[in-house]
């Protein structure tokens, strides 16, 4: 299973990936506005992101037609070979996905909330599809029986998309991602930070640490 960073943030970026265990990065409007502070531009940052990461780093289109999809995405695929296009799962977007797949841009097909929609944007062409467990959640569905769905579905049919698991928002989303067998789940830095974290193993390694003080440090010679 892939994890990606859900950020634009520089420092969390750099963060994940001293650790090894980040294999890309997601972004949206949302999470790129944050960033583009104080002398930072669109192109520095997304230059900066591809100098750090060793992964696929998606940019989301803003555009809402096809054609204007189309136009960004090939801007936004001359800005790194990493670049995947993030396409909105709408009709538009479809014939994006369709235009782009033929062109070999990896796309993202985002806001994806339906298994229907899920198969609508694997058959478009897109490279990735990302449902939104999170926000599926916030309106009380159940965020990861879409996950269980479109991986069924995609196995049903050696559809070779690949889920991005999106909008999680705790380390249970994580699991249960994965126990699903979901491709890759992409989530907020504060997510990934608590994946390690275990009280067990905080409290084993101050035990194993007090012990070893004890020990007459003559012994200790090697
Ligand atoms: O990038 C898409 C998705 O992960 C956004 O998550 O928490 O804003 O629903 P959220």
């Amino acid at each position: 299973m892939k994890f990606f960073l859900d950020t634009a943030n520089i420092a969390e970026i750099e963060e994940g990936v001293s650790w090894g265990c980040v294999d890309g990065i997601t972004t949206n409007p949302t999470l790129i506005s944050k960033e583009l502070v104080g002398n930072t531009n669109f192109k520095t940052l997304v230059k900066r992101i591809l100098d750090i990461v060793d992964g696929p780093l998606s940019l989301e289109v803003t555009s809402t037609s096809s054609d204007a999809m189309v136009e960004e995405a090939k801007r936004l695929k001359k800005l790194g070979d990493n670049v995947v296009v993030k396409i909105p799962t709408t009709v538009e977007g479809l014939k994006a996905l369709k235009v782009l797949k033929a062109r070999n841009i990896d796309t993202n097909a985002t806001l994806v909330f339906s298994v229907n929609q899920a198969i609508m944007v694997a058959k478009a062409g897109a490279t990735y599809a990302s449902p939104f467990v999170g926000r599926l959640d916030d309106i009380s569905e159940d965020g990861m029986s879409l996950i269980e769905d479109i991986r069924d579905v995609y196995d049903n049919y050696n559809i070779e998309t690949k889920i991005i698991v999106a909008s999680v928002r705790h380390p249970i989303h994580v699991r249960d991602a994965a126990l699903i067998g979901a491709d890759i789940a992409t989530m907020p830095f504060e997510v990934f930070k608590k994946l390690i974290n275990h009280p067990k193993t905080d409290e084993g390694l101050k035990r194993f640490l007090a012990d070893w003080q004890k020990i007459d440090k003559s012994k200790l010679v090697f």
